[in-house]
């Protein structure tokens, strides 16, 4: 057993290195770093609560940390890096179960007394940290089915919903305080499991409500949730770093929800309200399907051709490159463009694709040097001068009505400018619409070329004749 002063220094030293880690993982040169952070500050952390903080049961505790340890890295070896979203659902739903368990374990822990004010201060938090735990391991699980494809993507939207919710949200105000009046009495276990239920109930209806293609809002939503429940059994414990720890993930999740919302041009409020987006992928006539002229097509070979003969080729990834898995060949071509002397360039939409960050993982993949990598705020000015754009598999965040019609659904939305470049070539299989449902200008303009098929076959295409 180490003494109370090792532990407390042993929890500073592992909060500044999570928020390191945080820091590190901001940029993608810093992100193995921010990970090593991450670990060493997790692992100071898990030393100094075994042997400063628990006092006995050390063969059960060792025994779950080597059957959870090992499940874990299994886990996180076998998962491919498009599983990765559902991955990041399932575990939260585990840091929700944690935390119901605990603050069940803790509310009938026969060694814990507490009298007056504070016995209410900490039903409340016992209350909250159940109740947040609850909702975000039956949210976490429905995400799981859904990124998973176990469950449908269509957002489920019953009849009074809103109103639905609002009656969970009175009922659960009204059962709390019967729970922290029944507590003071010595009982409270009954109001506590029904709040338990109708927090499972809420968790599993708000999720189902939201369209496949939120999803990844919602998973940071739900890691945002999974901290504070973290945080609120901080407070049950008495445990700081717990507290501090739950905080950190709490609040990086909820703005991280901001940012994509921003990028998004939606309210946070109606991502939750549900029913928007469906997966994407639906067919041209909806929203602004009116016939916008024609469409000239672009063969492989003549691709090769515009693009051996630029100076400045700006590549635009979305969904789709991730879909068609083009990011190998699309390095290949950048690295004989490059040996040919051409200046290429990546532009990246803060929310391309379907979670933050997903083209830059893809791209670090196929080994994409980062330097020729760009944020849509660094690279939007520049298009005036590039020759040639390859939109690949992108749709919405190319997309001009977000800037010219104020009643588009994604108006508002930035965008990567690449019409006002000489010649944009998009990539992708017809003329279905993107995530967002609507058509795109973009594709009938004069200097738009499009070229048909599969992303990753076409570039194959492109790079034979290169
Ligand atoms: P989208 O607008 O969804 O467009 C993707 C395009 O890829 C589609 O038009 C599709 O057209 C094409 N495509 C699909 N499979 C393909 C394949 N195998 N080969 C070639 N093309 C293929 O994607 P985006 O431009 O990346 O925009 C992202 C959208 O997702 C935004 O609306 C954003 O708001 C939303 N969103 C993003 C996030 C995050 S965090 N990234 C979170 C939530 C929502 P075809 O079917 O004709 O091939």
């Amino acid at each position: 057993m180490i003494s109370a002063g090792i532990v407390t220094v042993s929890y500073i030293a592992a909060t500044i290195l999570f928020i390191l880690a945080l820091g590190g993982l901001s940029n993608q040169e810093t992100a193995r770093r921010g990970n090593w952070y991450g670990i060493s500050g997790m692992t100071i952390a898990l030393l100094a609560t075994v042997f400063g903080v628990v006092t006995n049961n050390y063969i059960e505790l060792m025994t779950a940390l080597v059957v959870g340890g090992s499940i874990g890295l299994l886990l996180a070896k076998r998962v491919q890096m498009t599983e990765m979203p559902e991955l990041v659902a399932i575990l939260h739903s585990l840091v929700g179960l944690a935390a119901v368990m605990v603050g069940y374990a803790n509310f009938m822990d026969p060694s814990v007394h507490f009298t007056g004010v504070e016995l209410t201060i900490h039903d409340v938090e016992t209350y909250l940290g159940i109740l947040i735990g609850a909702v975000t391991f039956s949210g976490s699980v429905i995400a799981f089915g859904k990124l998973s494809g176990r469950i449908g993507g269509k957002p489920l939207t019953l009849p009074g919903r809103h109103l639905f919710n609002l009656g969970l949200l009175i009922a659960t105000i009204w059962f709390g305080r019967e729970f922290v009046i029944d507590s003071a009495a010595g009982a409270g276990i009954t109001p506590l499991m029904i709040m338990t239920g109708i927090a499972l109930v809420f968790g599993i209806h708000m999720v189902m409500a939201i369209g496949g293609a939120d999803m990844p809002v919602v998973v940071s939503m739900l890691n945002s949730y999974s901290g504070w429940a973290a945080s609120a059994t901080g407070f049950m414990l008495n445990n700081d770093l717990l507290i501090v720890t739950g905080a950190l993930v709490g609040s990086s999740g909820a703005i991280l929800s901001y940012i994509m919302c921003r990028a998004m041009n939606r309210k946070f409020l109606s991502v939750i309200a549900g029913g928007f987006g469906t997966g994407g992928g639906a067919t041209a006539a909806s929203g602004g399907g009116e016939d916008q002229g024609e469409v000239v097509p672009i063969s492989a070979d003549e691709t090769a051709e515009l693009l051996v003969n630029s100076k400045e080729v700006m590549i635009i990834p979305g969904y789709g490159m991730a879909v068609a898995q083009a990011q190998h060949i699309v390095f290949e071509i950048t690295s004989t463009l490059r040996a040919k002397g051409v200046n290429v360039r990546f532009g990246i939409h803060p929310v391309a694709g379907r979670m933050p960050g997903h083209m830059n993982v893809l791209l670090a993949e196929a080994k994409v040097p980062y330097d020729i990598v760009y944020e849509m705020d660094e690279i939007n000015e520049d298009f005036p001068d590039v020759d040639v754009s390859v939109v690949i598999g992108a749709n919405d965040i190319v997309n001009p009505s977000a800037l010219d019609e104020p009643d588009s659904p994604i108006a508002g939305m930035p965008v990567l400018e690449c019409w006002k470049g000489k010649t944009s070539i998009v990539l992708k299989r017809s003329m279905a619409t993107g995530y967002a449902g609507v058509q795109n200008p973009l594709f009938f303009k004069e200097n738009t070329r499009m070229l048909f098929g599969d992303a990753k076959e076409t570039l194959e295409a492109v790079f034979k004749a290169l």
